[in-house]
Order: C-alpha cells, then sequence, then structure tokens
C-alpha cells in the first residue's frame, strides 16, 4: 500500500494539446475493432437483402443452403423468435424495423434484410447466402422525392414541426427586398471507415455482445427491450470504434446476431458489407426547401420562412429537422418554419452529422447571402445586423451567443475586408474566383450520466465511464478532465469506456457526449479527492466515488444554449470544366471551452471537409426503376478526398460556458454547419449564378453558364 492521494494544485491539462491515450495501440495494430475481436466456437452471419423495392416476401427456400458446407442455420421471417418493437427507447423513439428484423413478409424498400445465413465461416455463410432463393410478389414502388409530394405532412421528430409568429404573408409584401427561392440537398451517406460488426454470445445466463457503437448503454436498454430480457443480463462492450456520425446505434448487425447466437448457443458474428451498409444504417435524407426572405434596403430582417421537406420510409418516420436552424439563429417580424416528410418506398433515413443543421444550414445562409446582394449589404456585416438578443422563437436568453465574434475574428484572419462585392471579377487565369460566408450553429445541451472514478493503492486513478470515443478524441478528453478534477497530472488517470456495465452515460451524439461525460467525471472525481486523506493510504480494493449528474442537468435554468461558427471559403471555377475547386477554408468558432486544442481541431476541420464533400461531391442517386441506389459503395458514391481538400483551418474565440462545471458546449457536429452554404456562395461569387442544388457538379456549373464561363 503506498500513500495515494491528489495534488494540491490545479494542472491544468484541459486546454493544452494532448495526442490520443489510445493512439499508440490504434497504430500499431493493438487496437482491436469489434469485427476482428478473436471468439472460441465463432460462427459467422451473412445478411440476405430484398431485391425488390415493395411487395411481399412469397418464400424463402433454405432446403438447398442448409445441405451447404458449414451452414449452420437460416434466419427468417417464418422462423425466427418475435421481438418487442412496442416501445420507446432511451433517445425519445420507437426502433426502426430495419433492425427489429425478420417479424413479418412485407418488404418495404430495396435492400431491406430478409434473411440471415449463419455458417461455420465467413465465407462459407456469403456463398450459402448468395445461393438462397426467395421469391417474392412485386408491388410498384414510389421512391420519388419532389417539392410538390401531395402526401407530405408535418412531422414533429425531436421539435415542433411548426413554428410560426407575426404574419409572413403581410410582412413579406410590405419588404423592399425580398429572396424566395428553392433548394435542394440529395441523399446522403455517413460512409464511416469501420463498418458495422457485431459478436452475441450468451455467457453464464448473460447476453453479451461486442460491437461497435455510439452508446453501449443505448444499444444494452435497445436489445434487452426488444428480446425481453432483464436490463442487467445484457451486456454491450463496444472499445474502439471506426466513426460512427449518427449511423451507429441499435441496427440489424446486433439483432440478427443476437436471434442467431441464441438458437445456436454459441457466439455469432454479423459484419456489415460497405455496400449493405447503405441500405441498413440510415443516411441522410435528400432535402426540398424553401426559403423565404424579407427586409429593408439595410437588411434587417422583417420575414422569414423556411420550409423543408424530407422523405422516410414507410416503417419508420425520421424528420431531418432543416427548418429548425432558423429558429434559434435569425429573428424577424414575421416568422415561420416548417418540417415536412413523405413516406417513399426507401430505407429509413437516421441522424447524420448535425441533422437538420447542415442541410438546413446551406438552405438559409444561401439564401442570407442572396439577400445580402439585393440590399448590397456586405454578407458579414448582414449576419451581424441580424444577430438576436433572445432567442426568436423561445423568448429565452441565450447562454452565450459569440457568433459576432466568430465573424469578426474570422473576416479578420481570412482577409475579408475589401473584398469586391460583384461576382465574377476575379480571375486567375482560367480560374475564377470568389469567396463566401456562412454562419454555423448547433445546440450545446448536456444529458444525464453516471461515472465512477476509483483511486488505486498505486497512485493511480481509474475512470469508468460507458462513454463511447467514435474517433472524436473523448478518452483522452475525458483522461484530461479527470486529472483537473484529481489535481494530477494525465499518466496517473486511466480512463475506461464503452462498457454498458459502467452504467448509463449519454451516447455519443448530439455533440453532446463529451460535455455530458466530463460533468459526471469531474463529480465524482472532486468528491473522491475530497475524501481522500492528504498522505493517507488507499485500500487494496480502492477507493471509489459514483456519480449521477441527473438532478444537476435537471436543475439547469433554462436559456438557448448553442456553439457557433463563422465558415469562411474561397473557391476558384474552371471555366472550360465547370469544376469547382476550394481553394481555401478558415472556420472560427464559439464552441465552448475546448477540452483538447489537437483533437477538437482535427473534430471541426472534419466538419468542413465533410461541408467540402457536401458542396461539391456527395449525392447517392436512387434509380426510380429498381429503386435501389446506383453504385452503392465507396467507388460510386464520392467523398471528397485529399486533393479535393486544401488548407483548412479552425480555430476558436475564448467562450466558456458558464453554466457547465468545465466550460465545455460541444464540438461534434458544428464543425460541418454552414460549411457547404459558404462554398456555394463563393461558388456564386466567382461565377455570378447562384447554385441551390448540392452537390455543385461540374456538369451543372456548366449548364448553368455565369460570368465568363
Ligand atoms: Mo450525431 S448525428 O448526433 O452522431
Amino acid at each position: 500500500m503506498t500513500t495515494a492521494t491528489t495534488g494540491a494544485t490545479t494542472t491544468g491539462a484541459v486546454g493544452t494539446a494532448h495526442t490520443r491515450v489510445e493512439g499508440r495501440d490504434k497504430v500499431t495494430g493493438a487496437a482491436r475493432y469489434a469485427g476482428e475481436i478473436p471468439f472460441a466456437d465463432l460462427a459467422h452471419g451473412w445478411l440476405v437483402l430484398s431485391t425488390v423495392a415493395r411487395g411481399r416476401i412469397l418464400s424463402v427456400d433454405t432446403g438447398p443452403v442448409l445441405g451447404m458446407p458449414g451452414v449452420l442455420t437460416v434466419l427468417h421471417h417464418g422462423n425466427a423468435p418475435r421481438l418487442d418493437i412496442d416501445y420507446v427507447g432511451m433517445l425519445g423513439v420507437p426502433p426502426d424495423p430495419t433492425a427489429a428484423v425478420f417479424q413479418n413478409d412485407r418488404v418495404p424498400y430495396a435492400g431491406w434484410p430478409v434473411a440471415l445465413v449463419v455458417a461455420e465461416t465467413s465465407e462459407q455463410a456469403r456463398e450459402a447466402a448468395e445461393r438462397l432463393v426467395v421469391t417474392y410478389e412485386q408491388e410498384p414502388h414510389d421512391v420519388t422525392l419532389s417539392g410538390d409530394r401531395p402526401d407530405a405532412y408535418a412531422a414533429d421528430g425531436h421539435m415542433p414541426a411548426v413554428t410560426e409568429k407575426g404574419d409572413l404573408e403581410a410582412e413579406l409584401a410590405a419588404c423592399s427586398h425580398v429572396v424566395d427561392a428553392e433548394y435542394t440537398t440529395p441523399e446522403e451517406h455517413h460512409g464511416m471507415m469501420e463498418p458495422h460488426a457485431a459478436t452475441a454470445l450468451w455467457d453464464g445466463g448473460r447476453l453479451e455482445v461486442v460491437d461497435s457503437n455510439q452508446g453501449t448503454t443505448w444499444v444494452a436498454d435497445e436489445l434487452a427491450r426488444m428480446f425481453s430480457l432483464d436490463p442487467s443480463a445484457v451486456r454491450v462492450r463496444s472499445d474502439h470504434v471506426g466513426g460512427g456520425f449518427g449511423s451507429k446505434g441499435v441496427r440489424v448487425h446486433q439483432v440478427s446476431a443476437v436471434m442467431a447466437a441464441t438458437e445456436l448457443q454459441r457466439p455469432v458474428r454479423v459484419v456489415l458489407t460497405r455496400r449493405q451498409m447503405f441500405t441498413l444504417t440510415g443516411y441522410r435524407s435528400p432535402t426540398v426547401q424553401r426559403v423565404r426572405l424579407g427586409a429593408g434596403p439595410d437588411g434587417r430582417l422583417r420575414a422569414l420562412e423556411h420550409r423543408s421537406l424530407n422523405q422516410t420510409s414507410t416503417v419508420w418516420e425520421f424528420v431531418e429537422p432543416s427548418a429548425g436552424v432558423a429558429r434559434s439563429l435569425y429573428d424577424a417580424d414575421a416568422h415561420r418554419t416548417e418540417n415536412k416528410v413523405v413516406r417513399l418506398d426507401v430505407p429509413s433515413p437516421a441522424w447524420m452529422r448535425a441533422p437538420g443543421e447542415a442541410p438546413g444550414s446551406f438552405a438559409l445562409e444561401c439564401a442570407l447571402d442572396e439577400l445580402a446582394e439585393k440590399c448590397g449589404v456586405d454578407p458579414v456585416e448582414l449576419r451581424l445586423r441580424n444577430d438576436p438578443e433572445r432567442g426568436p422563437i423561445s423568448g429565452l436568453p441565450f447562454g452565450s451567443r459569440n457568433l459576432a465574434a466568430c465573424f469578426r475574428e474570422g473576416a479578420r484572419r481570412f482577409g475579408w475586408a475589401g473584398r469586391d462585392p460583384r461576382p465574377g471579377v476575379r480571375r486567375d487565369g482560367r480560374w475564377l474566383l470568389g469567396t463566401g460566408t456562412a454562419a454555423a450553429s448547433f445546440p450545446a445541451s448536456a444529458m444525464p450520466s453516471t461515472a465512477a472514478v476509483t483511486a488505486e493503492p498505486d497512485g493511480t486513478f481509474t475512470v469508468r465511464i460507458s462513454a463511447a470515443d467514435i474517433g472524436t478524441g473523448a478518452r483522452t478528453a475525458l483522461t484530461l478532465v479527470a486529472a483537473d478534477a484529481l489535481r494530477v497530472p494525465t499518466d496517473r488517470v486511466r480512463v475506461h469506456i464503452g462498457d454498458s456495465d459502467f452504467g448509463p452515460a449519454m451516447i455519443a451524439g448530439g455533440s453532446a457526449g463529451t460535455r455530458s461525460w466530463a460533468w459526471a467525471v469531474t463529480a465524482a472525481a472532486e468528491e473522491l479527492r475530497e475524501r481522500l486523506v492528504p498522505g493517507g493510504t488507499v485500500p487494496p480494493e480502492g477507493v471509489t466515488v459514483r456519480s449521477d449528474t441527473t438532478a444537476a442537468i435537471a436543475a439547469l435554468t433554462q436559456k438557448e444554449r448553442l456553439s457557433y461558427g463563422a465558415q469562411f471559403a474561397e473557391v476558384a471555377v474552371d471555366v472550360t470544366t465547370g469544376e469547382v475547386r476550394v481553394r481555401r477554408m478558415l472556420g472560427i468558432f464559439a464552441a465552448g471551452r475546448i477540452v483538447n486544442p489537437l483533437t477538437a481541431r482535427g473534430q471541426l476541420v472534419g466538419g468542413m471537409t465533410w461541408g467540402i464533400s457536401m458542396a461539391l461531391h456527395e449525392e447517392a442517386v436512387r434509380d426510380r426503376v429498381f429503386g435501389g441506389l446506383y453504385g452503392a459503395d465507396l467507388a460510386g458514391y464520392h467523398v471528397a478526398t485529399h486533393a479535393d481538400v486544401p488548407t483548412v483551418e479552425a480555430d476558436w474565440v475564448d467562450d466558456p460556458d458558464p453554466d457547465d462545471p468545465v466550460g465545455i458546449k460541444g464540438i461534434g457536429e458544428v464543425g460541418i454547419v454552414g460549411a457547404a452554404a459558404a462554398v456555394a456562395n463563393a461558388v456564386w461569387h466567382a461565377t455570378g449564378v447562384r447554385h441551390r442544388n448540392l452537390p455543385i457538379r461540374p456538369d451543372r456549373v456548366l449548364r448553368a453558364g455565369g460570368t465568363g464561363v
């Protein structure tokens, strides 16, 4: 037993750059991902997906396949266990039937899971899955989203479908300067590097699932409900995660693996292929958005309307709340927002990085740019003039709103002053040059979490929290936070995450993971520090303090809390090919106290890079005839690659959240918000042509023409 207590002074780890604590494990291959962790007696499942876009399964001809080498079982709607799907889960939504598989014979879209073939090896399972004959009664399908669908309906999702104040039409009619435009964004996919993979096994009466997900207690809770198990009988682990972006919740891979492991009473692994991910793991719905803005000559908004329509499946309602961003960003005397959905024979969309804000900010921030042009007001100045004092719809005070500071600092560093407002006047050889800007915002929230911190006899400290590090650097951030709360150097702190046995905690989502977890870790660590007697001894079992932030978070005063940013982009447009190249990009953010500048910068630059990708490259194209996607892989689905991404700089202004114990707000999603709009606005500035439909492909640029093109 050694003497071990905490120091008397703050070490100040938070705010200093720290490489990832698991970085060495990752680059040496010691860190193992869900699909590669070995298990004795492991069987492998391979999913079979529907080839028709709508209809019924008439038969699943399992006989021939069951006789193939190594095949152990074939699960389908005719023999799979019944699941309880009549519940509302932790995130306030019922389960997507795409995950709660094999419950009936209906096929709601092309690529719907109809069977799982399990065999001794992955190769045998795949071979048998490809041979499995499934017959269908096919029905006509409809996969076409358009802005004038009569069957579209207003839908709430996580926020009210409609907000309204003032007389919009009267106000618009009285405005000297009006923008009225439709913007569209295409179907976009998460495309994270690590595919979904899970192994399920029964171990001494407990179900264990080794997975890649954004929240182990979330997935454990959903599996317990679906399979009607006692919550304590389910353990989900997820150590390293190669990207999530909203896609890694409860999905078909875990559920079907649990079904098979239960039937076979041996460990079963199900790994999704890249192609399967395009129909089984959610995506960002295409949107059709209409924005109407009205102002006087000074550009101050008098009327604002933002309407959005997204598609969802016939089996699950998902709202991409793109009009929501206007509810907090800008005020107007008459203000109306509306989110609608239409049900089509398509896969269920889902949360994808900045759901709502990412496509919504494209429409709204492009419309603001159009208004700036009409009013002859500089786009940065226009935003400064329209920076509200209170929440436009809620009427609540802002927690802290340093958007103006972001624009001022961003404009200074980008060299915005002296920009010629006229489009199409800057040239560099065959390239037309332009610059654009846009605002970014994303809610800063905290959700109840529990954590345990243990003082070990050797003078180190162990933190246990069912957090998820989906590549964000959360494990490292929590190490810094714990070290500061304990007042010890970071090398005396070990953080264990990704295990539902550690108790309930926020998921890695909503940009609220690190803030929520840091709150719980700080609470436990501070209490532990008070408990330890300076110079005292620690018993062999250690001293453990647990925290639960439920009450503290419930006691927060009502405010509009958001992270903000100002995006700036410079583009060059090739007048002969229509190619758009981003030359440089700068984002300045006000996003709370930055825990680890190294990984925080990575998050923000990653979001901005995705914004470039969204503006110029990404587009999943659905075939009307067969109802599925063309090129559902990373060859057919274009994402920005290294050569597409020039200098992207992200930085921040001082903006600690006064109501958070560490000052954190959240940075996971704000980086993508406004990024595509900044690029699109720069393309207008270069060419004089507004591109209101993403992505801004070369053929669109050429067809649209423009100054000198
Ligand atoms: Mo994010 S879309 O909340 O993972």
